[in-house]
């Protein structure tokens, strides 16, 4: 049923998985997908940086609901900034991309998901994924121990294969460690 993505038989928490333009948002499929069988009602935020890397049906079809990629979507009179954190539980960035954490630390509100950032009110959990040189930049330090301060659970990212041919840290943490993490604010 349409809009209707609980598992009637399972604890369900409104959730909130943005997805940023990194080459993990692969990953985020199976996150966004345990996390339906979980029982949760998920919601899905792309940044236009996603579309390039997954596509909305994929997601449309795993939550039942098409996700949100425009500030100005017309099923939200009141901004989807607005609407979609109103009740909800848990706000799961993953990947969360160099820029997409920039911008939350500096609260740039200049796309739907920094924007939706600043407007929630309940526990945060970003799962960072990029290139090791990226990870390790200083002012992406500076960014994640910001956002660390501001109260935000940091998952990862994990030492391992990187899409740019190396390995190193800034591998996305897998679904199921995100999942793990996110624990506390399930239940
Ligand atoms: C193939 C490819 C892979 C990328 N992977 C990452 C990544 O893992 N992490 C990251 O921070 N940026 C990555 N980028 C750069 C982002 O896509 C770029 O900064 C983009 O503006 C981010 O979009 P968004 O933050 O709006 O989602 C990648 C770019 C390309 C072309």
């Amino acid at each position: 049923m349409a809009g209707s993505n609980t598992n009637p038989s399972k604890c369900s928490k409104k959730l909130v998985v943005g997805i940023a333009g990194g080459i993990a948002a692969y990953k985020s499929a199976m996150l966004v997908s345990k996390l339906v069988q979980d029982g949760h009602n998920v919601s899905v935020v792309l940044s236009q940086g996603a579309t390039k890397f997954v596509g909305p049906a994929t997601f449309a079809a795993l939550t039942g609901k098409a996700p949100v990629i425009d500030p100005f979507d017309p099923r939200f009179p009141l901004g989807p900034h607005i609407e979609l954190a109103v009740n909800c539980d848990l706000f799961i960035l993953a990947p969360a991309t160099a820029r997409v954490i920039a911008g939350c630390a500096l609260g740039l509100a200049n796309d739907l998901l920094t924007t939706l950032y600043l407007n929630l009110e309940c526990p945060v959990v970003m799962a960072p994924a990029m290139s090791g040189p990226m990870w390790e930049k200083p002012a992406v330090v500076r960014n994640v121990e910001q956002l660390r301060a501001d109260g935000v659970h940091i998952v990862g990212p994990e030492n391992g294969w990187l899409s740019c041919r190396r390995i190193g840290p800034g591998r996305m943490s897998e679904p199921l460690s995100i999942i793990e993490a996110c624990k506390p604010f399930l239940e």
